[in-house]
C-alpha cells in the first residue's frame, strides 16, 4: 500500500512534500448512510478501503449512551455541538418572504437570536438546517424512522436511465439483503433477517396503560372512518401494521402504522457507526481503514492520464477535529495538517446532499461559469452539480390540552391520501410528545414543553429547484444553500399540506369532552385556512438530489449515470442522498442505505484489475 514516489501537492496554498504516500484501492469520503456501509462492503470483498470522516467517533463517548443511543432523545442529539454542523439556508430568493419565517436565525452579540424581532446590529444568518458530522453521519442523530419509498421512486430511475436493476422489485431484494428485522417473524416474505441493518418497532403495548394517548389514537382512527369503540387489542393491531410490508397495495394504503426504526433488538439506535465497529471486531484483518477528524479538500487528477476523460489519482485532506467552518467548535487558530493519499481504483464521494456537490465543484466538476468565478480549474463542465436540490416539506400543528402534560403520545404514523394525490398516500403524519415547529438552534424550545404536536410531511413535493453553490473556493467554507421551496406545483403541494392541518383540526374535534383533555388549544404555527402561512413556515431536513442520477446521454443536467459514475471523468462516483432525481418518499434514510448496497454491488461487478 506504500507508493514510494515524491509528490508535490499544493494544499491550501502550502506546498507539502510527502516522501511516501499511501495508496488504497478505494477511498470513501463520508461515513453516513451512503458512505459508511459501502466502505464496509468493499473492504469485506477484499479491497483496501480508506474511509474518511470529518467528524469524530462518538460510540465510546459516555454521551453516546445517554443521548444518541435513545432515539427519543433525537432533539438533544441534533443540538449537540459534538456532532452538529450548522448550515444556514434560504427557502427562497425573496428576502421579504425569508423574514416571515418564525425561526429565522441571527448572530447577535451574545449568541444566536431566533425570531422575527432581532436586536439592533444582529447579523441575519438564515434558516438553521440540522446536519450531523460524525462517524455514521445523520443516522447518529436522526429520528431513525425507516419507511420504504413508494415504488415509483425506483421505477422512475429505471425508466429514465433504462437500467432495470433499479426497478422497485429489484430494490426490494436489496432491502431484504441488508435488513435484520427484529419486529416481524423470522422468514416473513419481503423482509431480511441476516443483513447488517438492524430494524425494530415498538409492539404497541403502550396503548394498554396510556389512556390519553389512546384517546388521541382513537380520534385519529375516527377521522379515518374507524368506529370509536375499538378494543385495546384492536388498537394494538393497528399499531402493528407494517409500513414496509411486501404488499402490492402498500403505496396506496392509508391509516395507522407502527413506526419502524433503525434500532437493535433492545431498541437502541443502530447506525453505520455500529456496522463499521462490528465489521472491524469480527475481522481484525479487514482492510478497512477509518480516519475520523479528517476533512476532504480536493481531488488530485492524474497528470499522466491520457486517452480518456480526466482520472482521479488521489485526494488531499486535512487532519484535525472541527476543521469545517460549519462545526460550532471551529477555531481559526487551530492548525490542521495536510495529507495526500493515492487511489488505486476509485474515489467515492458520500458527504451528503450539501457537501458532495461542494466537493465536486472544488475539484473542478460543475457548472463552468460558477467554477470560473472562483478561479477553479475546470475539469468537467457538469451543470447539474448542485442543482435539483429537493426536500420534503414538513409542517406541524402544536396543541395544548387541558392537562399540563401529555406524557406519551405513542409511536406511529398515519398515512393519508389527500384530494391532490396523484398516486397513493401523499401525507405521513405522526404525534410528538412536545411542541415542535421545525428546526432552529436549541429547538424544540422550552416554552412548548407543555404541548404536543402532530407533525406531517408531504411525500412527493413537485419542486426540486434548490441549489448548492460555492461561497468561496475554500473547501472549509460551507456552501450557500437555497431550496427555492414551492417554485413548481405550489398550489397542489400547499393544498395537500392544508388537508393535513385540517385532518388534525377534525381529529381534535372528535376528542370527547369527558376525556379530561378538552379544551384543546391550537398553538400554531398556522391557522387552518392559511396556505400563505404554510408556505412561509414549512421546514425541512431531508435534502436530496444535488448530484442526481439521470440519463447522461440525453439529459445535460444528469450528474451520475445509473451506476453512480460522475459524467465526464473517470474513477469517481457519488453514493449518498444526493443521487436521487426526485425525493425518495418522506424518509430518505432507508433509500440511502439501499443505494449504498446497490453501489457496492455495481462497483464490485465493474471488474477492476
Ligand atoms: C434532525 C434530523 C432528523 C432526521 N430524521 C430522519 C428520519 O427519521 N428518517 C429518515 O429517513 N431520515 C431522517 N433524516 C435524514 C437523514 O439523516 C439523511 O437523509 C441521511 O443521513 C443522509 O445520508 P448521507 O449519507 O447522504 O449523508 P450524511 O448522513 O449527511 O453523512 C455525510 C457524512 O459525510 C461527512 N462529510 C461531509 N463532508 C465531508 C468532507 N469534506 N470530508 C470528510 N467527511 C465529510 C459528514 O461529516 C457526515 O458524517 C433526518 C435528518 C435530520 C437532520
Ligand atoms: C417511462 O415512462 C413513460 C411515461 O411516463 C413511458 O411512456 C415510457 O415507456 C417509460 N419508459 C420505460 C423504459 O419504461
Ligand atoms: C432468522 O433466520 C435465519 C435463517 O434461519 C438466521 O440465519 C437468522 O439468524 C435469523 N435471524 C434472527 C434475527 O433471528
Ligand atoms: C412489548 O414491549 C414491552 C417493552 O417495550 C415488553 O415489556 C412487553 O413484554 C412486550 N409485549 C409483547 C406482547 O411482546
Ligand atoms: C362498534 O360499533 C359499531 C357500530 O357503530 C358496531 O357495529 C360494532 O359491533 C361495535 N364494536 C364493538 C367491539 O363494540
Ligand atoms: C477526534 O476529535 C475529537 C475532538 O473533537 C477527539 O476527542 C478525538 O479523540 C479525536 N479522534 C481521533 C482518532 O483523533
Ligand atoms: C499554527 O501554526 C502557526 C504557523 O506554523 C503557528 O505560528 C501557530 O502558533 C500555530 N497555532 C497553534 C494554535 O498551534
Ligand atoms: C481570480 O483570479 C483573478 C486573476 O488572477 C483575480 O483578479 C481574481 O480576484 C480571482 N478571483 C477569486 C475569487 O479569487
Ligand atoms: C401508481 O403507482 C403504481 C404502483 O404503486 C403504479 O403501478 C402505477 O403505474 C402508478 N400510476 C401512475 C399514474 O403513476
Ligand atoms: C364538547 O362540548 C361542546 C360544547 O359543550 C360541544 O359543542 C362539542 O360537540 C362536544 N364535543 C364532543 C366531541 O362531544
Amino acid at each position: 500500500m506504500l507508493r514510494p514516489i515524491f509528490c508535490a501537492c499544493l494544499i491550501l496554498g502550502l506546498e507539502v512534500f510527502n516522501a511516501a504516500s499511501q495508496e488504497y484501492d478505494y477511498v470513501v469520503v463520508g461515513s453516513g448512510p451512503g458512505g459508511g456501509p459501502l466502505a464496509v462492503d468493499l473492504a469485506k470483498a477484499g479491497s483496501s478501503v480508506l474511509l474518511l470522516e470529518a467528524g469524530s467517533d462518538l460510540l465510546d463517548d459516555p454521551i453516546y449512551s445517554g443521548t444518541y443511543q435513545d432515539i427519543t432523545s433525537a432533539a438533544s442529539a441534533v443540538n449537540n455541538p459534538n456532532s452538529r454542523w450548522d448550515f444556514f439556508v434560504k427557502h427562497s430568493d425573496d428576502p421579504e418572504r425569508e423574514l416571515q419565517y418564525k425561526h429565522m436565525t441571527w448572530r447577535a452579540k451574545d449568541g444566536f437570536y431566533v425570531g422575527l424581532d432581532p436586536p439592533e446590529g444582529a447579523e441575519q444568518l438564515g434558516i438553521w438546517y440540522p446536519r450531523a458530522s460524525t462517524l455514521g453521519g445523520g443516522a447518529v442523530i436522526d429520528d431513525a424512522v425507516l419507511e420504504l419509498p413508494p415504488d415509483t421512486t425506483w421505477d422512475y430511475i429505471a425508466n429514465i436511465t433504462g437500467d432495470n436493476s433499479w426497478a422497485a422489485a429489484e430494490m426490494r431484494k436489496i432491502y431484504e439483503e441488508i435488513e435484520n428485522s427484529h419486529y416481524v417473524k423470522n422468514g416473513t416474505e419481503g423482509h431480511g433477517f441476516s443483513g447488517w441493518l438492524e430494524t425494530n418497532r415498538g409492539n404497541g403495548s403502550w396503548i394498554d396503560n396510556d389512556l390519553d394517548a389512546a384517546t388521541v389514537l382513537r380520534a385519529m382512527l375516527g377521522q379515518l372512518g374507524v368506529p370509536g369503540n375499538m378494543s385495546v387489542g384492536e388498537l394494538r393491531n393497528q399499531l402493528n401494521r407494517d409500513i414496509n410490508a411486501l404488499d402490492p397495495d402498500r403505496d396506496q394504503a392509508t391509516g395507522v402504522f407502527g413506526l419502524v426504526s433503525h434500532t437493535d433488538s433492545e431498541g437502541r439506535r443502530f447506525s453505520p457507526a455500529n456496522y463499521i465497529r462490528r465489521a472491524l471486531a469480527d475481522d481484525p484483518d479487514l482492510p478497512l481503514f477509518v480516519e475520523v477528524n479528517s476533512t476532504f479538500t480536493d481531488i488530485a487528477w492524474d497528470p499522466l492520464w491520457s486517452g480518456g476523460p480526466p482520472a482521479v489519482m488521489g485526494i488531499n485532506y486535512v487532519v484535525g477535529p472541527s476543521a469545517y467552518k460549519a462545526d460550532p467548535r471551529y477555531d481559526p487558530d487551530r492548525n490542521v495538517t495536510s495529507k495526500f493519499v493515492y487511489i488505486g481504483k476509485e474515489l467515492i464521494i458520500a458527504g451528503g446532499a450539501f457537501n458532495s456537490p461542494q466537493i465536486l465543484k472544488l475539484s473542478g466538476i460543475g457548472p463552468a461559469d460558477e467554477l470560473k468565478k472562483h478561479n477553479i480549474t475546470l475539469v468537467a463542465d457538469v451543470p447539474g452539480v448542485g442543482a435539483n436540490l429537493g426536500d420534503i416539506y414538513e409542517g406541524s400543528v402544536v396543541l395544548r390540552t387541558k392537562k399540563s402534560s401529555v406524557g406519551n403520545t405513542g409511536s406511529y404514523s398515519v398515512q393519508l391520501k389527500t384530494s391532490v394525490s396523484e398516486n397513493g398516500s401523499d401525507i405521513s403524519l405522526w404525534p410528538l410528545p412536545y411542541g415542535f415547529e421545525g428546526y432552529f438552534p436549541g429547538f424544540p424550545g422550552d416554552h412548548e414543553a407543555i404541548a404536543f404536536t402532530i407533525a406531517f410531511a408531504l411525500k412527493n413535493p413537485h419542486s426540486s429547484q434548490g441549489t448548492v453553490t460555492l461561497r468561496s473556493a475554500d473547501p472549509l467554507d460551507p456552501p450557500e444553500v437555497n431550496f427555492r421551496f414551492f417554485e413548481e406545483g405550489a398550489n397542489q403541494d400547499l393544498q395537500g399540506m392544508l388537508e393535513a392541518v385540517n385532518f388534525v383540526g377534525n381529529m381534535k374535534a372528535r376528542i370527547a369532552n369527558s376525556s379530561g383533555l378538552v379544551p384543546i388549544e391550537e398553538l400554531g404555527p398556522c391557522p387552518s385556512s392559511s396556505q400563505a402561512c404554510l408556505k412561509n413556515q414549512a421546514y425541512s431536513r431531508h435534502a436530496t438530489g444535488s448530484c442526481a442520477i439521470g440519463n447522461t446521454a440525453s439529459d445535460p443536467m444528469a450528474v451520475l449515470d445509473s451506476k453512480f459514475r460522475v459524467r465526464g471523468v473517470d474513477r469517481l462516483r457519488v453514493v449518498d442522498a444526493s443521487v436521487f432525481p426526485k425525493p425518495p418518499g418522506a424518509f430518505p434514510i432507508l433509500p440511502t442505505f439501499m443505494i449504498s448496497r446497490k453501489a457496492a454491488k455495481v462497483i464490485l461487478e465493474s471488474n477492476w484489475k
